[in-house]
């Protein structure tokens, strides 16, 4: 068995995963939270780059996503007061939190090119694949 990767590795590899595997996961990243700062910074990720690679807890979708705990699931950015706009191409987005022995230490981002693609299983899945990430850690 090949252990040889790094973690970052494994998260990159799984952000291609999702992204290659599913039509409308078109931008798929993680966020990881430091705590002292209060603010989230880019880990692995696919996708156009971004220039929100640090984001204070609390703002946009991601960093409300920080202190709520809660996922959070946008059919239609346009409709959000409280959202950072990474590309114009994106009109929908979510974000769930990854919790490692009970503490959010970040979460995955997912944006997409179409108007509410996600539904209760998108959550579900991406819940298991945040799970699958703590044992990581
Ligand atoms: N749209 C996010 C910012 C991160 S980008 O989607 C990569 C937000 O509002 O928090």
């Amino acid at each position: 068995k090949n252990n040889s990767k790094t973690r970052d590795e494994k998260l990159l590899a799984i952000c291609e995963l999702l992204n290659s595997s599913v039509s409308y996961y078109n931008w798929v990243g993680f966020y990881f939270a430091n705590h002292e700062t209060q603010t989230l910074h880019l880990g692995p990720y696919v996708g156009s780059p971004t220039d929100h690679t640090v984001i204070p807890f609390g703002k946009g979708i991601c960093g409300q996503v920080a202190v709520s705990n809660s996922n959070f699931v946008v059919p239609d950015v346009s409709a959000q007061d409280n959202y950072i706009a990474c590309s114009f191409t994106v009109k929908s987005e979510i974000v769930i939190p990854l919790f490692v022995n009970g503490q959010n230490i970040g979460q995955i981002d997912i944006d997409s090119h179409i108007i509410d693609p996600f539904t209760a299983e998108d959550e579900r899945f991406l819940e298991f694949v945040n799970q699958e990430v703590a044992k990581l850690y």
